[in-house]
């Protein structure tokens, strides 16, 4: 587009700035010489109440002063028919400008509020050339039938993350596909936006690729403890191509997360049934402390979900959160027969205030997280918990003087009740060199109002 295309686009958004004012100021103008208006005269019927000159007794009040009031109120009431005129004449002229200049104009009438947030201040040419599918998704389209009763908005918005505008590039090429065919490939550049806080993403009109063999899963409960197909999955953007290389890395000497994770004859298939050290709590005796009363849960950054798993053998449901971190977690979740939530530990926890009976994490919540980050996730979990629900917080890692300075006064801070607390030396290869500490916790939420 040239200099004369940009000058154009120019003009006609002051325009609509200016037409938006207008139309903002003579709403304001004539709903507020309405309500003032009632109130004036509603004040007035007060004071004459009060000084037992009601309407109804005229003839005791100096007739003069109803006569001034009368026509004050009648004043009024013309400016206010003569400001409704001026606003129709301003929609109706609107209705003809839109439908006559370009549709251009229309666009950023309907620019709902994100389309300022996705272009900074400084450079506006993020907005100019944003892509037609993300200003597709993003427009704020009203309601059919009006405006909804319930929700109380003439428009439906779409959402998407505030922070995606830090990742313009990334988000434009997520958002370059062929409508109503097949996505391109490319789970990891939606996570990959995800973890720079993106989230959640736009909506897509393209269809996900499917695993390379359409295998129906085993039934529960087999599924939660065999290890599915290979072909289950797609090995696309993974070093490993194979359940079985995933589970040859623990003898790589590499530092991954959940190297072990999806071997489900290892590791996996002992925890939380014995305590093999002191942060290790069992979870029938967990749930014997409250008494068959922990039924629904999140486990945050689960791996492969082998918590929930365990919980789905006590007849309780929990959902574990999980990123595709070098290998397939959530399809990995799902064919177990388990919900996995794809949400990184940015975003504010999907559930509802005082709902969950417990809220688990193991090695996640740790000192790699900014401290402020991490206070606004502890307060969400307290968010989402029940009073007397329950936060296990297991082997959190951090320096032992980190531990007493920062994160036990965090925790302390919450002011629940210690069930279970155990003290560590975190007594691994990289916790011996780092000097860290676990600490891992049970917790109860106290009732508050
Ligand atoms: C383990 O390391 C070797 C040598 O660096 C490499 O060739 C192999 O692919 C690695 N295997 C896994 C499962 O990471
Ligand atoms: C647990 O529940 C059982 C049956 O509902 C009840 O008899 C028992 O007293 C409860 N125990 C505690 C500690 O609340
Ligand atoms: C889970 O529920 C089933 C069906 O209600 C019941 O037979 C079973 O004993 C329960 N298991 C546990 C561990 O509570």
């Amino acid at each position: 587009m040239g200099a004369d295309g940009h000058k154009v686009k120019d003009t006609v958004s002051m325009w609509s700035i200016l037409w938006k004012f207008m139309l903002v100021m003579s709403v304001v103008g004539t709903n507020t010489l309405t309500l003032y208006s009632l109130s004036v005269s509603r004040d007035l019927d007060r004071s004459l109440a009060s000084l037992g000159l009601g309407r109804g007794e005229e003839g005791s009040f100096p007739k003069k002063i109803f006569q001034d009031l009368a026509k004050i109120r009648e004043e009024i009431q013309s400016t206010r028919l003569q400001l409704l005129e001026v606003r129709s004449d301003l929609l109706s002229n609107l209705v003809k400008l839109q439908s006559s200049q370009a549709e251009h104009f229309q666009k950023q009438l309907s620019s709902p509020p994100v389309l300022s947030l996705l272009a900074d201040d400084q450079d506006m040419s993020f907005a100019k050339e944003i892509s037609p599918e993300l200003q597709k998704y993003i427009t704020a389209y009203p309601f059919p039938l009006g405006t909804h009763s319930i929700f109380n908005t003439k428009v439906l918005v779409s959402s998407v993350g505030q922070a995606c505008a830090q990742s313009r590039d990334l988000l434009h090429k997520y958002m370059e596909y062929r409508v109503g065919e097949l996505c391109p490939d490319d789970w990891d550049l939606a996570q990959d936006l995800m973890v720079r806080g993106c989230e959640p993403l736009p909506r897509r009109r393209c269809f996900a690729r499917s695993p390379p063999k359409k295998h129906d899963p085993l039934p529960l409960p087999k599924s939660l403890w065999e290890s599915p197909s290979d072909e289950s999955v797609r090995w696309t953007h993974y070093r490993c191509k194979s359940f079985e290389c995933l589970n040859l890395r623990k003898y790589n000497n590499t530092f991954e997360d959940c190297l072990d994770c999806f071997d489900l004859n290892g590791l996996e298939k002992q925890r939380w049934m014995v305590a093999r050290d002191r942060h290790d709590f069992p979870l029938d005796q967990v749930l014997a402390l409250k008494n068959g009363t922990i039924r629904i849960g999140l486990d945050i950054g689960g791996g492969t979900a082998s918590f929930a798993a365990r919980m789905h053998e006590h007849n309780v449901t929990i959902v574990t959160s999980s990123l595709n971190l070098k290998g397939p977690f959530n399809e990995f979740i799902a064919l177990r027969g388990l919900v996995p939530l794809h949400l990184t530990i940015s975003q504010r926890l999907p559930f509802f205030d005082n709902t969950l009976d417990l809220v688990h994490s193991m090695h996640v919540l740790s000192n790699w997280i900014p401290q402020e980050s991490l206070e606004f996730l502890l307060y969400d979990i307290d968010r989402v918990l029940r009073p007397g629900g329950l936060f296990w917080l297991e082997r959190f890692f951090c320096t032992e003087n980190q531990l007493h300075s920062i994160y036990v006064p965090m925790i302390e801070n919450l002011g629940y009740t210690k069930l279970k607390w155990a003290v560590g030396l975190k007594a691994d290869k990289k916790g011996m060199a780092l000097n860290h500490y676990y600490l891992s916790a049970l917790l109860e939420k106290p009732a508050r109002d």
